[in-house]
């Protein structure tokens, strides 16, 4: 069949426009809410000073480690209806080693039951009062629509730990010194997230994973004062931003948290564990 030119020219015309408005429907679409919540920039590292060991006390050493930190700087754009965000930091252990020998009589170990058995590989780390979030002061912003503006805030969390480990076996009521090292190893995801405080749709804008390695020998035998010795490592490995944001464990959202649901065992060297702390839920 041929055509006649006055149809081509039409066809053409047609398809022209059918391309324009493609172009326009594209450029003039607008960016969804979750597009166009934007972090401006996030910061994350561990202080470079070194775990610091006080042996003030007969009866326990305490240590504090340096702090992990994260901050991020953070654009929200106008919200148009009564919506509420809330924009913040989100924390999870996903490992903990946590021992403390006593020479030859064996040791006491922090641990995660859920965790330590690979029933989960997450546990909340929240304050444990404002579920699923870090902390509630500097930690989140919350965003009450409408709002006409961008709104530009900083969410910033720290993390340290500062224990205290008895210098005596746990089990005994001998306050005897034994301690002889304590090693510890934990990993963390921490995550920044915004919360639709109506749908509970949650959207993670970063993700930062980072670990605490310590290592202390102890001379129990030297005078208070002079025992503990921090080794290798003495400076932490950074955190790292990862490029490509992970999913939040449901364990990560809800109780218990890693503090309620520690436990604190002895482990003789024969003989069966014995629960020295129970969980607290
Ligand atoms: C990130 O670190 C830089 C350099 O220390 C600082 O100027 C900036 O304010 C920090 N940003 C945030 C969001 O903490
Ligand atoms: C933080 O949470 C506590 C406990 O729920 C509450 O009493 C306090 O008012 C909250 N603070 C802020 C700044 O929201």
């Amino acid at each position: 069949m041929r055509v006649s030119p006055e149809v081509w020219t039409l066809v053409w015309i047609v398809l022209f426009f059918n391309a324009m408005g493609c172009i326009q429907s594209i450029r003039c679409k607008p960016k969804s809410f979750r597009e166009s919540i934007s972090v401006l920039e996030v910061n994350s590292s561990i202080d470079p000073n070194p775990t610091s060991i006080d042996e003030s006390s007969s009866v326990v050493l305490r240590y504090r480690t340096p702090h992990f930190r994260a901050s991020a700087r953070v654009l929200v754009p106008p919200v148009a209806g009564k919506e509420t965000w809330t924009v913040g930091w989100i924390q999870a252990c996903n490992h903990m080693e946590f021992y403390n020998k006593y020479g030859n009589k064996g040791m006491s170990s922090w641990e995660l039951p859920d965790l330590r058995d690979g029933k989960i590989h997450a546990i909340s780390d929240s304050d444990g009062v404002n579920y699923p979030w870090y902390g509630n002061t500097t930690e989140t912003c919350t965003i009450v629509g409408p709002t006409k503006k961008d709104t530009r805030f900083t969410v910033s969390m720290n993390d340290n730990f500062y224990p205290s480990v008895t210098w005596g076996v746990p089990v005994s009521d001998s306050n005897v010194p034994q301690l002889s090292s304590i090693r510890r190893d934990q990993s963390f995801t921490t995550w920044l997230v915004a919360i639709h405080q109506g749908t509970g749709e949650t959207l993670v804008l970063q993700t930062v994973r980072w670990r605490m390695q310590l290592h202390i020998a102890v001379d129990p035998d030297k005078p208070l004062g002079q025992r503990a010795r921090l080794c290798d490592p003495v400076a932490q490995e950074q955190p790292q931003v990862l490029v490509k944001n992970e999913a939040i464990p449901a364990n990560a959202m809800v109780k218990p948290n890693a503090n309620d649901a520690q436990v604190l065992m002895w482990r003789p060297k024969t003989g069966d564990p014995i629960v020295v702390i129970p969980p607290k839920y």
